[in-house]
């Protein structure tokens, strides 16, 4: 099974130049995924591996790159999570995972280790006040 769609992949990737596993959905993709799973999915394969550099003192470009475009693919994902809605609660803490994307962003611009590193401790602190609350 898994070779076969290897094979329908590599199939499609000769058709039409791509060939993108869902973990890589670009930000302008967020906004039309069908399932929470998928949104989910989207969030953890983009900020885990950010998730990870918590802490460190300092941080290469490459790394302030990730975090911005962790700050824009959480953006898009915080803004269609109000989409699978279930109350107040659920919108306050999907506005409030935007909110610290927002940081993420300017904490790469700035290439602000500290803010960085706290804006990700904050995200992350936001995914599981939600898994708490709703999972
Ligand atoms: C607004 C609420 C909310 C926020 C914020 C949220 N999640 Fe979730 N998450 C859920 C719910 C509800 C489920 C269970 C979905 C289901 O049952 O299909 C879930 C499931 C998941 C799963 C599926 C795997 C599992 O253990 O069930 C992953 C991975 C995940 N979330 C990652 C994240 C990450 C990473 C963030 C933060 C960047 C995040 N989530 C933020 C509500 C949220």
């Amino acid at each position: 099974m898994r070779t076969r769609a290897l094979l329908l992949c590599a199939l499609a990737a000769s058709l039409v130049g791509a060939c993108v596993p869902k973990n890589y959905t670009p930000v302008e993709q967020i906004p039309a995924l069908k399932s929470l799973a998928e949104v989910m999915d989207v969030q953890s394969t983009t900020a885990d591996p950010e998730f990870a550099k918590i802490g460190q003192g300092t941080y290469a470009d490459a790394d302030f790159a990730a975090f911005a475009e962790t700050s824009r693919k959480i953006d898009a994902t915080s803004k269609h999570l109000k989409d699978f809605s279930k109350g107040p609660e659920w919108d306050a803490l999907a506005a409030q995972l935007g909110a610290k994307a927002t940081a993420l962003g300017a904490a790469a611009t700035a290439k602000d280790a500290g803010a960085a590193s706290q804006a990700l401790t904050d995200m992350k602190a936001t995914c599981k006040a939600c898994h708490s609350k709703f999972k």
